[in-house]
């Protein structure tokens, strides 16, 4: 029997990548001061999310989980939010309409603000200072005032959250994301380029439905689904601290939500079975991810859902697999049949990002088209072989035309990413990018219901 659970047994617990805050008395007090502020999400919001991650686990949706690698305070504009918002809008429907499958879009904004890192220091010129952790904790800039944890910094990132939230809410509700304006979404850039071109074509065809539908009587004003989309939030659970002050009872249930976001995940580096971070998310109701490396056994696979999800509840846990380009087809393959063999029900969920980083002799931190592409190919056909239900992608991207992943249309090539390299963490894919992915995934889904719709046809006979 597990120990009871209550939002601070996490504390008790080894834990790793966490900062060392100078002064404990004002982090106790930034901690206190969140626990009074509002929720960011409603309970009954998380729990629409499980229902539908639900519908993926049992292979009638697809999950589209996708945003930037870390937010930042500099780069905190509407802009950009609208840029991010509506290339992840644009994906949405290419993958709908390419697939014929509900597509179920989670962003990673409104709250990722918390990096893992693979050293706690950082040494320059001789110079040993705190690595740099995500703007929720420290500043990036090389010095020491900035790379000292500020638990202020939670408020600031609390407040940011809050208001990319009530943006967010407002495009998918208030209009913006009417499917009417299709057209609209195509970003600047991306409307000159091939990957533009296709999506203008698809607009149209989605134009001439909706003016049949319109012609049926069915529009915006009758049904809500053409005027407005479900839009949800995700980022990853990594400090402790802020996720446990916005940790609050349901009143309708009784149950403990961790209010910062609809749903969490668990990195990389945090999802020992006996540490921190899994004691913590066992205890909040909200949908739940972990990632899944090329190192994660099937043991330690099922321990974690034995923890996580000792329920079996559907949609409850996505698997994020990150297992890089040569891994994916030989490491997935046992950690499906031990869940199937479980009968556990999990989301199935591809981050071809993670594993596929590399740095370039001048130093920048990048990823390739292709084998992003070649992880996400691998993940389909795995889930082919195995006949289980590729359930979606988890992606790092931004609306903006940045040059930090190369390959793609645009052909990016090692010498120019220097023209337009701005992250502040991990390489993203820009709008065009993103979307020669979405048209590539949407074929791939495609083939798997055709493939569906053989089998069950077969079964009938
Ligand atoms: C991330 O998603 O930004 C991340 C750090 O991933 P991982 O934990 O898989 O390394
Ligand atoms: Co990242």
């Amino acid at each position: 029997m597990a120990e009871k659970w209550t939002p601070d047994t996490w504390r008790r617990r080894p834990i790793q990548q966490v900062p060392t805050y100078p002064d404990a008395d004002h982090l106790a007090r930034v901690e206190g001061q969140l626990r009074n502020y509002p929720p960011l999400v409603f309970a009954g919001e998380a729990r629409r999310l499980k229902a539908s991650l639900a519908q993926v686990a049992a292979g009638k949706a697809f999950l589209m989980q996708g945003g930037d690698c870390a937010e930042s305070f500099a780069e905190f504009h509407p802009n950009n939010i609208r840029d991010t918002y509506r290339i992840l809008l644009q994906m949405a429907i290419v993958l709908i309409f390419g697939g014929a499958f509900p597509v179920v879009k989670v962003s990673r904004m409104g709250g990722q603000f918390a990096k893992p890192r693979s050293a706690d220091n950082e040494i320059i010129d001789g110079v040993t200072l705190p690595s740099y952790r995500g703007d929720m904790i420290n500043g990036a800039e090389f010095t020491k005032d900035s790379r000292t944890p500020d638990p202020a910094r939670m408020v600031q990132a609390y407040n940011q959250s809050a208001s990319t939230l009530n943006l967010l809410r407002a495009f998918s509700q208030g209009g913006y994301a009417d499917l009417h304006k299709v057209h609209q979404w195509n970003l600047g850039f991306v409307a000159g380029s091939p990957q533009g071109a296709r999506y203008q074509d698809l607009a149209n065809r989605l134009d001439e439905t909706l003016s049949f539908m319109e012609a049926c009587g069915i529009t915006s004003e009758t049904t809500p689904q053409i005027r407005e989309t479900d839009f949800f939030t995700s980022h990853e659970a990594l400090l402790l601290n802020y996720e446990q002050a916005l940790t609050r009872v349901d009143s309708t249930t009784g149950d403990w939500y961790d209010c910062s976001a609809h749903m969490l995940w668990i990195g990389e580096r945090t999802r020992q079975v006996d540490g921190a971070h899994v004691e913590f998310l066992r205890g909040v109701g909200n949908p739940i991810g972990f990632k899944a490396g090329p190192n994660l056994s099937a043991d330690d696979l099922l321990r974690l859902l034995d923890l996580l999800n000792p329920a079996n509840e559907p949609g409850r846990i996505t698997v994020i697999t990150r297992m890089g380009a040569e891994q994916i087809q030989h490491r997935l393959p046992t950690l499906i049949r031990a869940v199937r063999r479980e009968g556990r029900a999990v989301v199935w969920c591809c981050d071809p990002m993670h594993a596929n980083t590399v740095t370039t002799a001048s130093g920048y931190k990048t990823r390739s088209f292709d084998r992003i592409m070649a992880e996400v190919n691998g993940f389909f056909a795995v889930h082919k072989d195995e006949g289980t239900h590729a359930g979606g992608v988890h992606f790092e991207l931004t609306g903006q035309d940045v040059t930090e992943c190369m390959g793609g249309a645009q052909a990016i090539t090692e010498a120019r990413l220097a023209d337009r390299y701005h992250t502040f963490c991990d390489p993203r894919l820009n709008a065009s990018q993103a979307l020669e992915l979405a048209f590539q995934i949407a074929a791939a889904l495609k083939d798997e219901r055709a493939q569906a719709r053989a089998v069950a046809a077969g079964g009938r006979r």
